[in-house]
């Protein structure tokens, strides 16, 4: 079993493969500079507290804690901030991975799983869309993160590294034990807004309701954030037992509209949620799908947690009881 720093540790998903992690029999060190990241989410072990750009703090922490593996999410994640404030967006994602890849190189830490994103697509041509499809981003968001995929390959060559790249779909629901779950500010995602929307807060607003769907709403695909976090488990087993890097969807393959996620969210609260039609968002294409049949294939993954009730249930049962207390200020 490895150590391994998890950057990024202390935000949602990076804290859920952080549990995942540690019940593999991984030890954990967690680096995060807890600007959207929260300390409660950090359950025992180590938290450093440090920013992805910090080349000498992050060699300092690989060498004091022995680092074999590094597991990479630290981002800024806003598609929407992205298209109004690029520069941060390339300085987090691009500046700080490139960081972290400089202080790996120097101190002769080799393998690293990093967070990619269905937003380095862009607009399907086909759907389910596979690994292979083009990349053609959309945003600032994106571009980051397939700038950075793009520069892996030259480290892996010069460098002797190996770097397993996981693009989410949609990331949502919470630890079934209720220990970790979902909290940024602003909220962003659909599921905690809802929520936050049947809690009192703004009503949930629907972006474009004339795509060409069933319904007329987008299609998503959700995955459990405890799937996400097993995919990580699995990749690193798979890069230390001398298996190849390489890239691959994290997704279901199952699409559910924003009409029937609200109505989900309907028949778990057993609320009604108050909505307001909005415009369609520029850059947001009618249907987002993985095939994730390479993870599944190589790896043995499957989505056990992802159906959508299982998702929603989870994640109002963190809504309501987590440490945050329950969230009903006003969400993006
Ligand atoms: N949430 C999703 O649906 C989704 C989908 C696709 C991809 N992703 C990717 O997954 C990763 C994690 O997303 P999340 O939803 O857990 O986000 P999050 O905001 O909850 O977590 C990000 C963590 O990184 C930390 N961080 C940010 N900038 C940092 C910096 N400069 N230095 C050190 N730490 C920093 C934050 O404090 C936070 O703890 C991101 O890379 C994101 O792009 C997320």
């Amino acid at each position: 079993m490895s150590n391994v720093l998890v950057v990024g540790g202390a935000g949602y998903i990076g804290s859920h493969a952080c549990l995942a992690l540690r019940e593999a029999g991984h030890e954990v060190v967690v680096y995060d500079n807890l600007s959207t990241g929260h300390r409660e989410a950090v359950l025992g072990g180590v938290l450093v507290d440090g920013d992805v750009r910090d080349v000498e703090k992050l060699k300092e922490a690989l060498r004091n804690y022995r680092v074999a593996v590094v597991m990479h999410f630290a981002a800024l994640i806003s598609v929407a901030d992205s298209v109004s404030n690029p520069i941060a967006y390339y300085e987090a994602n691009v500046e700080g991975t490139l960081s972290l890849l400089s202080a790996m190189v120097d101190v002769g830490v080799e393998v690293m799983v990093f967070s990619s994103t269905a937003a380095v697509y862009g607009k399907p041509d086909y759907s389910p869309m596979c690994e292979d499809h083009p990349t053609r981003p959309l945003n600032a968001y994106g571009e980051s993160k397939l700038a950075i995929e793009r520069a892996f390959p030259h480290y892996e060559r010069a460098y002797g590294l190996k770097i397993s790249k996981l693009r989410y779909f949609n990331a949502s629901g919470a630890d079934s034990k209720g220990r970790l779950g979902e909290v940024h500010d602003p909220e962003t995602h659909l599921i905690p807004r809802a929520f936050n929307a049947v809690l009192g807060g703004a009503p949930l607003e629907i972006f474009g309701e004339e795509y060409s769907t069933p319904d007329g709403t987008c299609l998503r695909d959700f995955v459990h954030v405890t799937d996400l976090a097993d995919a990580h488990v699995r990749v690193l087993r798979h890069l230390q037992d001398g298996g190849e890097s390489g890239v691959y969807n994290v997704g279901t393959g199952s699409a559910y509209s924003v009409r029937e996620v609200i109505q989900m969210v309907e028949r778990v609260t057993g609320q009604r949620v108050p909505t307001i039609s909005s415009p369609r968002r520029i850059g947001d294409p009618s249907s987002l799908l993985a095939a994730s049949d390479r993870i599944q294939n190589e790896l043995g993954w499957m989505p056990i947690h992802s159906d959508l009730q299982e998702i929603v249930e989870s994640a109002w049962r963190w809504h309501q009881t987590g440490w945050h207390g329950s969230a009903t200020g006003d969400a993006g």
